[in-house]
């Protein structure tokens, strides 16, 4: 193998969507603060029938009809998700099952930047010989770990699945670099001690996808349980600072790495917490703006989800091409980073080099 690359995306929203006007209803906040301070106007939340391995199939069949391949074409899983549906077995295998896939399958903690995780160990356990074809989802239902009374951090998430299909590709095209890195001195500045989303959902916490309205165990739940608490609590300023200092500096180092500047970067996709975070990382980097791919307003912050669905809107709107550079960075709870740089490849032209295969119909960069 010469090397590994992003062959298709794809990804699945829930249905139901939540407005910021709504939450004026619930809580003391406005559409207004929402606005200003994260870029967010509205977010999607999960349904009673829906968790991250349903949420997680759609988005790769999307894929997979994208790519012109099927399930039993993967031979390598990799879920990042901070919302595992339950503590065990992980949400990979079910995928792995459902899919009619095969080989390796596993499930990936690295909060906001698990996709990026994902995609490194896949792109070494490729490297490596151990697959041919991998599918790295993020998926989250972060609706349902977010304590719907605390105004500073429940505004701010919501819920979704992305994935990527990862193929082989010439050298010199795909991946060319990448970082991953964590700060565990940061672990403090966002956690959620206890309980899995699924457990949590069925015990009657989380907003009803149905009508909006907060579920019923909440109100009982209060600081006298700690150790249980189970719902995400974020140092929302600190973030801030370490996400725009790692995000240019994982811009620039990836760049050095293969001897370009940012400036030749085409697009950027970064974890979507905060559109103030994006600004300030071009500011900090003089690149202008629009070189940042950004979606917020629609979905909020969907944590390991958010830079795959985010590249997957990209290609629909045909900002990233053939031959272009694109950065893809992750930061979040640990604290964690990470960014790869791609060459996007000729996805027909690789497959059928590598394989002696026709390339099929669909055959974009998508
Ligand atoms: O994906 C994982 C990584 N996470 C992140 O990257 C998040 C990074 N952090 C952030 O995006 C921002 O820090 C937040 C959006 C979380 C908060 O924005 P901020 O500008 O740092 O606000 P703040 O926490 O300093 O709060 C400013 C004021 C406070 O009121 P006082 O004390 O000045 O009277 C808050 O109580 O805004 C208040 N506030 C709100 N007001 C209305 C906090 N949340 C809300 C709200 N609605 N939802």
């Amino acid at each position: 193998m010469d090397n590994v690359t992003i062959s298709a995306c794809g990804k699945y929203v829930p249905p139901h969507v939540l407005h910021n006007r709504e939450l004026e209803d619930i809580l003391d906040t406005s559409h207004a603060w929402i606005k200003e301070r994260t870029g967010i106007e509205e977010r999607r939340v999960a349904g009673p029938d829906e968790d991250n391995l349903n949420l997680s199939l759609r988005a790769c069949r999307d894929a997979l009809s994208r790519a012109g391949r099927r399930g039993e074409d993967i031979d390598l899983i990799i879920v990042a998700t901070t919302t595992a549906d339950r503590m065990c077995p992980a949400i990979a295998c079910s995928l792995q099952k459902e899919l009619g896939a095969k080989g390796p399958a596993l499930d990936i903690s690295a909060g906001c930047s698990g996709f990026v995780y994902g995609l490194i160990v896949a792109l070494h356990l490729m490297r490596g010989g151990m697959a041919k074809r991998a599918a790295v989802v993020g998926t989250e239902t972060m609706t349902r770990i977010v304590d719907w009374r605390d105004r500073s951090t429940c505004v701010l998430f919501g819920d979704g699945a992305g994935v990527a299909l990862l193929d082989q590709c010439l050298s010199g095209e795909g991946m060319l670099s990448a970082c991953l890195g964590a700060w565990g001195e940061g672990d403090r500045h966002i956690h959620a001690a206890g309980g899995g989303a699924c457990m949590m959902a069925s015990l009657g916490g989380g907003l009803d996808g149905r009508n909006g309205k907060l579920k019923s165990l909440l109100p009982f739940l209060d600081d006298r349980w700690s150790g249980i608490y189970p719902f995400v609590r974020m140092d929302g300023k600190e973030v801030f600072r370490f996400a725009v200092g790692k995000l240019s500096g994982i811009v620039e180092d990836l760049s050095a790495e293969v001897g370009v500047v940012p400036e030749d970067v085409k697009l950027i996709v970064p974890h979507q917490a905060n559109n103030r975070i994006i600004e300030a990382t071009a500011r900090k980097l003089r690149l202008p703006v629009e070189r940042f791919f950004m979606n917020i307003e629609r979905y909020g912050n969907t944590s390991a989800a958010s830079i795959p669905i985010a590249m997957d809107e990209a290609l629909s709107m045909g900002r990233i091409e053939t031959g272009d550079l694109v950065i893809l960075a992750g930061f979040g709870a640990g604290l964690t980073w990470g960014g790869v740089l791609l060459r996007w490849a000729d996805e027909a032209r690789s497959r059928m080099e590598k394989e002696g295969e026709k390339p099929m119909e669909v055959k974009s960069a998508r």
